[in-house]
């Protein structure tokens, strides 16, 4: 079975409510296994055991978090081979896709064992706070049926 492990971080909850709308997504592909895991709770050692790795951040000051630029950076460290990503982040306005891009670029140069599976995924929230903008969530979901249905191929 394929296995895929989604790591985010989320300060109010709406890139956490985002991860967990994709890996329901996922999870709906047989043959699939998706695990949620809050980045802070990421056992390192143990990514090695997944197919691919998923990378959530909200989108702050124009990019990712602080924790998930250091995460991509360890990512790298470990230097895995023939591994697949994908990021998503939720941003508030003005920045679709802003944090998304620099996710690819920073594991295209620092984790390039990582490929990308597919282009991310930038989900709109109403407000610092969220919530999620309506319309948005139902693109989680196809986000990770999407990811999934790859991972299998
Ligand atoms: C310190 C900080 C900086 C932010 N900077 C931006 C920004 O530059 N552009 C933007 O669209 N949203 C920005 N936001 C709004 C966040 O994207 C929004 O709070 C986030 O999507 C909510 O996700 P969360 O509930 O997972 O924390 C910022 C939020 C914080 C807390």
């Amino acid at each position: 079975m394929a296995k895929a492990i989604v790591a985010y971080e989320s300060k109010y909850g709406n890139t956490k409510l985002a991860a967990e709308i994709i890996v329901e997504g996922m999870n709906q592909v047989s043959g699939t296994g998706a695990m949620l895991t809050e980045l802070n709770d990421v056992d390192l050692t143990q990514i090695g055991e997944f197919d691919i790795v998923l990378v959530g951040s909200p989108n702050h000051m124009g990019g990712a978090t602080r924790s998930i630029r250091k995460f991509i950076d360890k990512l790298g460290e470990l230097k895995l081979e023939n591994k697949q990503t994908a990021v998503f982040d939720t941003y508030l306005g003005g920045d679709f896709e802003k944090a998304v891009k620099k996710m690819e670029k920073q594991i295209g140069e620092k984790a390039p064992g990582l490929k990308l599976i597919s282009p991310g995924l930038s989900i709109r929230v109403d407000g610092m706070k969220g919530p999620i903008t309506d319309g948005e969530l139902p693109k989680c979901k196809e986000f990770g049926i999407r990811i999934a249905t790859l991972m299998k191929e």
